[in-house]
């Protein structure tokens, strides 16, 4: 199997990881061997209550035997896509009114930057350096790692960076910008929180020269630090919120969502403005219901600050210089890149799945389910403390 996935299946890095899997429950991912993985990473973010959780498997299969994709976008009322976008909106703040769901985060990413154009009549996007927002050509374009773009050129014109949490650049917001497009916490470039009321600024620079600020809580999204969305943390409220990953916790999915009057942009002049054949897809909404009742029902989202206390009281040793990032979203940093793949790949064989941030190679990314127990974290910890021990220079 791992042969004809080498060869049959597209790679993208000469390293992948091959664990072969049999099936997932809880924290554990089990081999073909049905060895148990405790998983550390949720599948990158996106597992947010484990794998297989009861209710996202009932409401997937009740729903996949009622009806599962019946039409294009936007012209079914669909029950379950009707109901998770009021839910949705009965939790976010009040311009946050109306969803558009899409299928994967870069295409939500994608709907955002297009609606801010045809919202604000101009084209100029400013970005984060270091940021990611995706991997299709326009997400690309605002996404900051030139190391991953340059091979793609040309890309979307008329982008322009700025550092993040740097009070500097905010000038270049001006009449032209369309809009702003920040991660609440960036994500690849090592879990860096915004500090010094860094989103406010930007949040009254483009509302004084008339920008769309669009906060993309792919990854922090859904509880994992916290609150339900990062943005909270930061008394922030963006014109824009895009979402994926934990969403529908395990299902592919993105969204935009926005107020009714600027969403409604997409309507008309020239109508079908975003188009998807699967986006809000019954059998993913349903999956999206069951993990935002889920988490709106459970204790989950508060746990998650208790579990981030947890790690960085469990794992302190000489090697690891600082712990990043909130709730479970969190960067263990160790002092130097040879330590961290010898930790990912000692845990890897003990049965501890880790895993690498995109631009911060020091980095060890933690980012389990919610649902991951006290117990749980306290083996996952001891594993990466034995695995520091036995690092050899
Ligand atoms: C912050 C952020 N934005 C966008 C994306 C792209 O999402 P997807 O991989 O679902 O296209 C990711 C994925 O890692 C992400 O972390």
């Amino acid at each position: 199997m791992k042969k004809d996935f080498l060869h049959y299946q597209a790679q993208t890095s000469p390293h992948p990881l091959t664990l072969q899997v049999s099936r997932a429950s809880g924290s554990y991912i089990y081999d073909e061997n049905n060895n148990a993985h405790l998983d550390f990473v949720a599948g990158v973010s996106a597992c947010t209550l484990g794998h297989c959780h009861p209710k996202v498997v009932d409401a997937i299969t009740k729903q996949a035997s009622e009806y599962m994709h019946v039409m294009v976008y936007g012209e079914y009322v669909q029950e379950p896509a009707v109901t998770y976008a009021k839910f949705l909106a009965s939790l976010l703040p009040p311009n946050l009114e109306t969803t558009y769901l899409v299928n994967s985060g870069t295409e939500a990413i994608e709907g955002a930057l297009k609606l801010a154009k045809r919202t604000t009549k101009r084209h100029k996007i400013i970005a984060a350096r270091n940021s990611y927002h995706g991997n299709t050509m326009g997400s690309m374009s605002v996404s900051g790692a030139e190391s991953q773009k340059s091979a793609y050129r040309p890309l979307v014109p008329g982008t322009t960076f700025i550092e993040f949490n740097s009070d500097k650049n905010l000038d270049k917001i001006t009449k032209d910008t369309a809009a702003v497009i920040l991660e609440t916490i960036q994500g690849g470039a090592g879990f860096i929180v915004p500090t010094n009321n860094y989103l406010q600024k930007v949040r009254a620079r483009c509302t004084a020269v008339g920008a769309l600020l669009i906060l993309d809580e792919i990854q922090p999204g859904f509880g994992r630090t916290g609150k339900l969305f990062a943005f909270e943390h930061y008394n922030c409220i963006p014109d824009i919120l895009v979402i994926g990953k934990g969403m529908a916790s395990g299902m592919p999915v993105g969204a935009f969502v926005a107020s009714n009057q600027i969403m409604k942009n997409l309507q008309t002049n020239p109508k079908l403005g975003h188009i998807t054949t699967f986006g809000g897809n019954p059998v993913i909404a349903a999956a999206s219901l069951a993990t935002l009742q889920e988490l709106t029902t459970s204790s989950l989202i508060n746990d998650t600050l208790e579990k981030e206390k947890l790690f960085k009281k469990l794992l302190k040793h000489k090697y690891i210089s600082e712990i990043r990032g909130k709730g479970l979203m969190l960067a263990v940093m160790l002092i130097n890149v040879d330590i961290t793949n010898h930790v990912v790949m000692h845990c890897a064989k003990n049965r501890l799945i880790l895993f690498w941030l995109l631009f911060e190679p020091k980095a060890l990314r933690i980012s389990p389910p919610l649902t991951i127990s006290n117990e749980e974290i306290s083996k996952g910890c001891k594993l990466i403390l034995e695995a520091l021990d036995s690092y050899k220079k």
